[in-house]
């Protein structure tokens, strides 16, 4: 008996998103094949603030044509070992899609077969750790075909006390609104008195 079309277009939909949506992907598979550098002012970095200069591109050691599927390159700060003890939430895995080593987009460009420069300053958010720089080369349906990673480890700062003055400098801006806001309504409230009289 021939299968009915409605049971076949399933599989044939299935088979599809195997193919592209559901890939599991490892990191232990991908080619380490791109070089990748990271420069900054000083070893201790100051989360939004300081700037990292990310460079990076194909490991001439390897043969023309390696890079052949390199559609894009995503660029990630990652936590480094040291920082991902006993936090679940920053734990790596070997399945791409459940690691958590890299969790701060840098930058993500169409690849080039020259090196490529990218400046970033660290955003606001990025929580006081040790970290890394790694750049992931996608295929053009997106996926993880190889990498490159940073030797070097650096530290970021959270924000520190001296935003502390900045927020207690705000809150004397706003009481500061408040009063003149106060007053602005009771001149307001005379001159409408007078105005009655
Ligand atoms: C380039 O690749 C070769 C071979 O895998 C490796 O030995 C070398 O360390 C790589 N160079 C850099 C700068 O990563
Ligand atoms: C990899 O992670 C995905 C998404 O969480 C999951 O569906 C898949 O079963 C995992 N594969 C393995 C082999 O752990
Ligand atoms: C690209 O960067 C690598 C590693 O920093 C360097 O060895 C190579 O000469 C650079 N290539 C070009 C074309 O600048």
């Amino acid at each position: 008996m021939a299968p009915p079309p409605l049971l076949l277009a399933f599989f044939l939909v299935f088979a599809c998103f195997a193919e592209t949506g559901f890939a599991i992907i490892y990191f232990s598979s991908l080619q380490r094949s791109l070089v990748v550098t990271a420069s900054h002012p000083q070893p201790l970095l100051k989360a939004g603030e300081d700037k990292i200069t990310v460079t990076w591109g194909l490991n001439q050691s390897f043969l023309a044509g390696t890079d052949s599927a390199y559609k894009t390159i995503k660029v990630q700060l990652c936590y480094a070992p040291i920082s991902q003890v006993d936090r679940a939430w920053r734990k790596t895995h070997d399945n791409l899609s459940k690691d958590k080593t890299c969790q701060f987009k840098i930058v993500k460009r169409a690849y080039t077969t020259t090196n490529q420069t990218s400046e970033w300053t660290i955003e606001r958010d990025v929580p006081a750790a040790t970290y890394f720089v790694r750049a992931y080369a996608l295929d053009a349906e997106d996926q993880e075909v190889a990498y490159g990673q940073t030797t070097n480890l650096f530290e970021i700062q959270a924000i520190t006390g001296r935003h502390v003055s900045l927020d207690i400098a705000s809150i004397c801006f706003s009481a500061f609104s408040i009063v003149s806001l106060m007053g602005f309504f009771f001149a307001e409230k005379t001159k409408g008195r007078k105005a009655q009289q």
